[in-house]
């Protein structure tokens, strides 16, 4: 008798102990009804988590539930040093931006100063974002549906994120960053909705992801290096694709808009290897503002199948955003970078494209293994402006490059 009451104590408190590593929202009070505001369970459950010692912390984000949250941050960093948010059930937005608690908000759900966070599930995120998306509206007016910034040993696994009001995924001054298996969606036509944006960022593994939206793919800005795309589906996963509308539909890889008013950018060791691009205004693509510093370089796109894109290869140092043109003093210098094995068909003549500063060039450009047809069976034409490099069996492309 008494044995046995020792040994349910012992599982009571072995299960008590279990428990306490899994801080399910629900117990912080989280209706999950999709319509009570469960920003403040969320955060009680988090600062519980964050401030408890020991080793994987879970934030239980239940299956079954659907949570409304308005825009909060996770901060930290947490005592622990390994977090988990185990997100299984689906988070929703405020139906508008006039029900946002604060629509100025640059950011909807924040992580900041987290060292070994994995989120990962089968969750769903969901910025029900449209109303963001009218024409009226700029860039800073739209919020970041999920930040990460001062984040390092940061994954990301397995979650589904859908009509951000900007862009899905932003990852800024993060180091060690893992995300795989992800699908980020928003209809064609939704402006700045970018998948994955990264800036001021080393170390970032993206493998086996999917991503359409009405933006780049994924964007890497200033600050960036020792990033790594492997295994990306970039184009659209529905929606009807029309010709006239082709303004600002799925833009690419697009490594910049570097070097905007004068600044210095800096990017480099940047490899995309096996990703396809599907129906996309973009394929491999860098682009800089004319009159910045710095530099992109060392960046290979290698293994990209491209269907009906339409720039398959652009590089464009003359990037003007609406209309903003000087006299050319500087400008982002582009050197090393390799189109190696690119094939498929492409929606315009102009197959390959890179347009370079008449002051700096473009220096070790290599294009090999270069096999892009157009859809109608036109004869591929290809323009190139201040660029030195190599082909290597890419007859498509001979004539590229200037001769020193
Ligand atoms: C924490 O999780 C890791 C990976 O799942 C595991 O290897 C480790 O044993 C866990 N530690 C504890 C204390 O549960
Ligand atoms: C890039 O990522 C792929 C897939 O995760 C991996 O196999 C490869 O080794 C990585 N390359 C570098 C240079 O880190
Ligand atoms: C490309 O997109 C179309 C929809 O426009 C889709 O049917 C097709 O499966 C996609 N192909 C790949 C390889 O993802
Ligand atoms: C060019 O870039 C590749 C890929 O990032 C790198 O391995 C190589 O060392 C670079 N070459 C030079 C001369 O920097
Ligand atoms: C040249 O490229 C074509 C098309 O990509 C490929 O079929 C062929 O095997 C390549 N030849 C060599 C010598 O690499």
């Amino acid at each position: 008798m008494e044995l046995k009451f020792a040994v349910l104590v012992l599982t009571l408190l072995y299960c008590g102990l279990v428990n306490a590593q899994i801080y399910d929202v629900l117990k912080f009070g989280a209706k999950g009804d999709g319509t009570t505001d469960d920003s403040k369970a969320f955060v009680e459950a988090w600062k519980s988590m964050c401030s408890s010692g020991g080793e994987n912390k879970t934030l239980l984000i239940p299956s079954e539930n659907t949570f409304l949250l308005q825009p909060l941050v996770f901060q930290g960093p947490c005592k622990s040093s390994s977090v988990q948010v185990q997100f299984d059930g689906k988070i929703v937005a405020p139906i508008n931006k006039a029900a946002w608690s604060d629509s100025e908000k640059q950011v909807w759900v924040g992580f900041n100063g987290l060292i070994g966070l994995t989120v990962t599930g089968s969750g769903m995120i969901d910025g029900r974002g449209s109303s963001f998306w009218e024409p009226g509206l700029s860039t800073s007016e739209r919020p970041t549906q999920l930040q990460f910034q001062g984040c390092s040993n940061l994954q990301i696994i397995g979650i589904t994120s859908v009509n951000s009001p900007k862009n899905h995924i932003s990852i800024s001054n993060c180091k060690n960053v893992d995300i795989t298996k992800i699908e980020l969606v928003a209809p064609d036509l939704s402006p700045n909705t970018d998948g994955v944006n990264i800036a001021d960022s080393s170390n970032v593994n993206i493998f086996d992801t999917k991503i359409g939206t009405g933006d780049d793919c994924v964007a890497i800005n200033s600050g960036s290096k020792d990033i790594n795309i492997t295994m990306m589906i970039c184009g659209p996963g529905h929606g009807i694709r029309h010709i006239f509308i082709l303004y600002k539909l799925m833009q690419l890889y697009n490594v910049g808009s570097l070097g905007k008013d004068g600044e210095e950018s800096e990017v480099e060791n940047v490899l995309v290897t096996d990703c396809i691009f599907n129906k996309t205004d973009n394929g491999a693509r860098i682009k800089t503002w004319p009159n910045g510093k710095g530099y992109a370089r060392n960046i290979v796109f290698k293994g990209i199948e491209l269907i009906e894109t339409k720039n398959p290869i652009i590089i464009n140092q003359n990037y003007i955003d609406k209309g903003r043109l000087g006299v050319e003093k500087s400008a982002v210098a582009i050197s090393n970078v390799t189109f190696t094995d690119v094939f498929g068909t492409s929606r315009i003549d102009e197959i390959l494209k890179i347009d370079c500063s008449k002051v700096t060039y473009c220096k070790d450009i290599v294009l090999e293994h270069i096999d892009i047809s157009t859809i109608d069976g036109t004869k591929p034409i290809v323009e190139c402006s201040n660029v030195y490099g190599k082909s290597n069996n890419a007859s498509q492309i001979d004539g590229c490059f200037m001769q020193k």
